[in-house]
């Protein structure tokens, strides 16, 4: 990303952030996601973005823990605040938070609140997720948290984690849009766009973000970044499973779907 295009979609996207109440002065606030808002203004989409984390936890983690029996080396790219590699540093990984904001509200600046309770601390690197300042083959997994879908290439950001990634190593997405088909993401697209232009007065499309992902390019990524996708689909409770019902109904666009993308890379 250039240095003209950064500061665009740092100004845009921090406004909108701004406006939707993101971050807290009470360190508390950090500390408890992302199971509990203790905001209030964004509940139910911390809620979904727990279960995710919990998941995670729970079915993948420690399959990932079993593989090593050692520290897993981790990049948390996009990390925002970079509570989850906090979460990573408790469960005593050593996770590597990346992102270009460094805003200490909402942005990597409020990482201080983490490294304030760790004995060991993570750094945390400003940095595009496109152009790693990271050596080849030096990390375990690669984890973007409702980060990827800011991606204006997903292949060149996904070749550049796997050129950090030891061989076998992982390739995680979670909290980004799927939807079956294109045209549903890019329907999407253009109703966002307009809601922030009339509620925020920028469309924020100042970086071509592509914002979604689909069945078509989420399987032409694994042919072309050399790894096999498993897909997770976390239960998010009975009402977010009938929304796809629900629009049927109404004929209207199918919702996103959150699914955890799971890539596992493949020697060639
Ligand atoms: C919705 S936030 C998610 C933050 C965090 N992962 C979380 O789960 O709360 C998306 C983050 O991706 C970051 N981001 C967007 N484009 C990026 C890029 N090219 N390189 C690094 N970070 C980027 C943004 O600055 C933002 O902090």
């Amino acid at each position: 990303m250039l240095a003209a295009e950064r500061q665009r979609f740092l100004e845009d996207y921090s406004r909108i952030r701004q406006a939707e109440g993101r971050g807290s002065d009470d360190p508390a606030y950090y500390l408890a996601l992302p199971y509990r808002d203790l905001s209030g203004r964004l509940a139910s989409q911390w809620s979904i973005r727990g279960r995710t984390y919990r998941y995670f936890e729970r079915h993948i983690l420690p399959r990932m823990e079993g593989e090593t029996r050692r520290p897993l080396d981790l990049l948390d790219l996009g990390a925002g605040t970079g509570w989850m590699s906090y979460r990573l540093a408790l469960r005593g990984h050593r996770p590597v938070a990346v992102d270009i904001l460094t805003d200490p509200r909402d942005g990597l600046g409020a990482s201080a609140h983490f490294l304030a309770r760790l004995e060991r601390g993570f750094p945390c690197i400003d940095s595009d997720f496109d152009r790693l300042p990271f050596p080849d083959a030096r990390y375990d997994a690669a984890l973007y948290n409702a980060s990827l879908h800011y991606s204006a290439d997903y292949s060149k950001t996904l070749a550049e984690a796997r050129r950090c990634l030891r061989p076998g190593g992982r390739i995680l997405v979670f909290d980004s849009p799927v939807y079956r088909l294109r045209e549903h993401g890019e329907q999407m697209r253009r109703e966002r766009h307009q809601q922030f232009l009339a509620q925020y007065g920028t469309a924020s499309d100042h970086i071509s973000s592509i914002e979604y992902l689909d069945l078509a390019t989420i399987a032409a990524l694994a042919r072309e970044i050399g790894l096999i996708w498993r897909v997770h689909k976390p239960w998010y409770g009975l009402r977010w499973h009938l929304r796809p019902w629900k629009a049927r109904l109404k004929r209207a666009r199918p919702p996103s779907r959150f699914w955890i993308l799971e890539g596992k890379l493949i020697d060639r």
